[in-house]
């Protein structure tokens, strides 16, 4: 296992605040975490990452959902509406005709809004207002914005988040509306409208909470923190892979993180964090063509497509976060037809497990590598589905069985029943 998978104690630098602080991926430049509004490194331009001067034990973790991991965080509490905590399925029938030792389904869709969202914002929207901005912002491809929507409310906070236009499925902009974000339809894709976002964070139009944000992920590790506690209780041993949707790349990042800091704290072997194994759609996968190619660099793609919407990313922000998550676990990345997400969005409801199509993506790009032996029968898999299914109702019913119009009396109904 290479070096940033090794049990190495970081140097606390002067900048931190209780042992934490802000560090670029790229040039190692230390910040004070709280002080200034800041996403990348003012020497380089680098992704910045929290660090801890003490990684977190597992001992530490107390209490239910996202909080319950504050060992593993920079504050100690948040805005809350309880996320966190969600369910880890049984599916054995999938597990059967996927065919793996043991399957489980890590229901994201399960938070408060509705999306994993939810663990970042808890720990976001709490920075922000410890930083003391008055204005949020985001671009999203829409359960971003719902959950910014619901915690900058939450926290009485003015929202603002871009939206590109005719590509957001209704749930997701109902909730961004009721919650009272102002919706700014963007004409032109997520990574167009994160560009725009972006500029306007850097004028201090907005305080920006994407998951170029390096605080929303510390609240997204504990997907992973979860899922490893999970598989310990029921089975005793780590899952030997988590399979996920890739959009940003925010939760890849997250994950990996996790696991890194871990290994620091001497709680979990390098040999045993789980292979990272990202699944995009075919439309929109630049994340798995790196892979492929095996380069150092993510090409942004101009056009994308997908049914699912909420992956319908061109430009992976959190890619050089990610690649190295994907490469150092032994993991891979995949990409999926729209037809193949859909097949497995009707799997995971016959197990009764509704999801949207992005996180369908998951299952699907499980059953493609197993299928290619790529992944092995005799592994313990966790996939993460990101999103309920009634986030994209339109989606879930162009993917069901169509309603049957029938007579208002029971003659008529047993008719219809009989043919
Ligand atoms: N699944 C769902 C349901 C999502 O909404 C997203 C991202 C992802 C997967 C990808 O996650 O970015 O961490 O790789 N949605 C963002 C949004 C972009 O705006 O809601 P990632």
């Amino acid at each position: 296992m290479s070096l940033r998978l090794s049990a190495t104690t970081p140097e606390t630098p002067t900048e931190a605040t209780d042992g934490t602080w802000l560090e670029c991926i790229e040039c190692a430049e230390s910040y004070a975490p709280f002080e200034d509004v800041r996403y990348t490194c003012d020497e380089c331009n680098g992704l910045l990452e929290v660090r801890y001067d003490e990684p977190p034990t597992f001992d530490e973790f107390e209490g239910e959902g996202v909080w319950r991991y504050d060992a593993a965080l920079p504050l100690e509490s948040g805005v809350t509406t309880q996320e966190g905590a969600t369910p880890l399925y049984e599916v054995p029938r999938l597990e059967e005709s996927v065919g793996v030792e043991a399957l489980r389904i890590k229901h994201e869709g399960m938070n408060p809004t509705g999306s994993f969202k939810d663990r970042g914002m808890t720990v976001g929207v709490a920075v922000a207002r410890k930083l003391g901005v008055d204005r949020l912002a985001c671009a999203s491809t829409g359960n971003t914005s719902a959950a910014l929507a619901a915690y900058g409310s939450r926290a009485d906070m003015e929202t603002l988040v871009l939206l590109p236009a005719g590509k957001v499925a209704a749930g997701k902009v109902a909730q961004a509306s009721l919650h009272g974000a102002r919706i700014l339809e963007v004409d032109g894709n997520f990574d167009a409208c994160l560009d725009v976002v972006q500029e306007l964070a850097e004028r201090g139009e907005a305080y920006l909470l994407n998951s170029l944000n390096p605080f929303r992920l510390e609240g997204q590790k504990t997907i992973g923190l979860e899922i490893l506690e999970g598989f310990q209780a029921d089975y005793g041993v780590w899952p030997d892979r988590i399979v996920l949707p890739v959009g940003n790349a925010g939760n890849t990042a997250a994950l990996y993180k996790a696991f890194r800091e871990l290994v620091q704290a001497d709680e979990l072997e390098p040999e045993d964090v789980p292979k990272l194994t990202g699944v995009q759609a075919e439309g929109a996968a630049p994340m798995v063509e790196a892979i492929e190619n095996d380069a150092d660099e993510v090409r942004r793609w101009e056009e994308v497509e997908t049914r699912a919407t909420a992956i319908r990313i061109g430009n992976p922000v959190n890619a050089p976060k990610a690649l190295p998550g994907i490469r150092e676990t032994g993991g891979t990345a995949v990409s999926v037809t729209d037809g193949e997400i859909t097949e497995a969005q009707r799997d995971l409801a016959t197990e009764g497990v509704g999801v949207e199509p992005a996180s369908a993506a998951s299952v699907a790009g499980l059953r493609k590598l197993r299928t290619e032996g790529v992944v092995g029968d005799d592994e313990r898999v966790a996939c993460l589905t990101t999103g309920h299914l009634l986030k994209d109702p339109d989606a879930a019913a162009a993917a069901g069985n169509d309603p049957e119009p029938v007579p208002a009396d029971t003659k008529g109904v047993l008719e219809h029943l009989e043919n």
